[in-house]
């Protein structure tokens, strides 16, 4: 089976060029002009040919809570929204702290995911022997209030998982507080003792969805990686009283909170949508957590048009760098030998966020109303084309 991608702008080694792309048997075979030969071809003109993006944060509510969310909608509304990897936060009501939850979330995944799903391993203060086991590809450690039980209690455990663990860290820094003062007093305070740790130990760690500025500086400062999301960088407190129950997320949005990530916007490493679906009805009792699988690369791109950031930078950090911070192997870049994961995205097609037409389980969105340029057309999979002309077929 082999498909050809032509006439597109594709985004190879950093810039855009125009190329074809030859996919053969899953894998990117050859990228360049006037390739010929193949069992299916893609006409890509006028679009823009991006790897296929990676999501490094989601919770994708299965098993356990698939009234919000399921592997099959999850990774529906990931492909709509561009991207081919998304990886899956352990804090489900079972949480995936154990090998057997591990095996079984990999076995629901198995059947019901239309693209690729990796996992998290959760950090509590007794599983040392089941991370040992299981060595997963990377620890997500909570240091602070989540949804659901996940995080840790006793203040030794944090260093008894450096000293055992030797894979890729991530870390919920986010500390709990009555204000927004004390919030990110304890964040920072969090991200200070996480990177002398991780220095110490001589270990990779990543911060979890930066809410402001001084949480970037504060992680690199420590040589940590760090990502935010887009309704960090879009939306503030003032924004979260106008969502009324609809706006609680942790983190909180913070009044000056976008300008102050934006004056950091080099120094961040990766973009993730924290996607967190909730039901309405949820979020009413209380629930914390934005769906943004769909309107990630779509609010990006609004920076973009307003001159406020690079296409290219936009790309990369959604795509070739979490790939790199946390070893994904042959994703997130246009390259020979790579999985054909492509993305086509029409940068002229205008839209309107609406909740009901997304297909995230949950059909709501913080950015409901939002005008947005640019969307995604295709998507292929492993070479396969399972999203084209802006829908899905089956
Ligand atoms: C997340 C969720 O609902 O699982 N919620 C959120 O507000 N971000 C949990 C989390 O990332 O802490
Ligand atoms: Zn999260």
């Amino acid at each position: 089976m082999s498909v050809l991608i032509k006439g597109g702008k594709v985004f190879y080694k950093g810039e855009f060029s125009d190329s074809d792309i030859l996919i053969e048997n899953g894998k990117i075979k050859s990228i360049g002009r006037n390739l010929n030969g193949a069992d299916e071809k893609y006409n890509a003109k006028g679009m823009l040919v991006l790897p296929g993006l990676i999501d490094p944060h989601v919770h994708l509510r299965d098993p356990g809570a698939t009234y919000k969310e399921d592997f099959h909608t999850g990774t529906r509304a990931a492909v709509a929204g561009g991207f081919t990897t998304v990886m899956d936060m352990p804090n489900n009501p079972y949480p995936t702290v154990t090998v057997a939850a591990l095996f079984e979330k990999a076995a629901l995944a198995k059947k019901k995911a239309i693209c690729e799903v990796r996992f998290y391993f959760g950090a509590t203060d007794h599983n040392f022997d089941e991370i040992e086991r299981a060595d997963p590809l990377s620890l997500k450690v909570y240091l602070g209030k989540t949804t659901g039980e996940l995080y840790l209690r006793n203040p030794g455990s944090l260093k008894k998982h450096f000293e055992n663990y030797k894979g890729q860290f991530v870390f919920h820094a986010t500390g709990d507080g009555k204000t927004e003062h004390e919030q990110l007093d304890a964040t920072y305070k969090n991200i200070a003792k996480v990177g002398s740790l991780s220095n110490r130990y001589r270990r990779s760690s990543h911060i979890a969805h930066a809410s402001c500025g001084k949480e970037v500086t504060i992680s690199k400062s420590f040589g940590l990686t760090v990502e935010t999301a887009p309704h960090y960088l879009f939306l503030d407190s003032k924004d979260a009283k106008k969502l009324g129950y609809r706006g609680t997320v942790y983190p909180n949005l913070r009044s000056g909170g976008p300008e102050s990530l934006w004056k950091k916007i080099d120094k961040i490493d990766c973009i993730a949508t924290d996607h967190a679906p909730h039901t309405l009805e949820d979020k009413k009792n209380g629930a914390h957590g934005f769906p943004g699988l769909e309107t990630s690369l779509g609010m990006m791109l609004t920076a973009y048009h307003s001159k406020k950031i690079g296409l290219e930078w936009i790309i990369e950090h959604m795509s070739e760098k979490p790939a790199a911070i946390f070893d994904l192997g042959r994703v997130g870049r246009i390259k020979e030998g790579f999985y054909g994961n492509i993305t086509v995205l029409d940068l002229k097609k205008e839209w309107t966020v609406k909740g009901n037409k997304l297909y995230t389980k949950c059909k709501w969105s913080p950015f409901e109303g939002r005008k947005i340029k640019g969307k995604v057309k295709s998507v292929f999979y492993k070479g396969n084309l399972i999203f084209d002309d802006f829908s899905f077929s089956g």
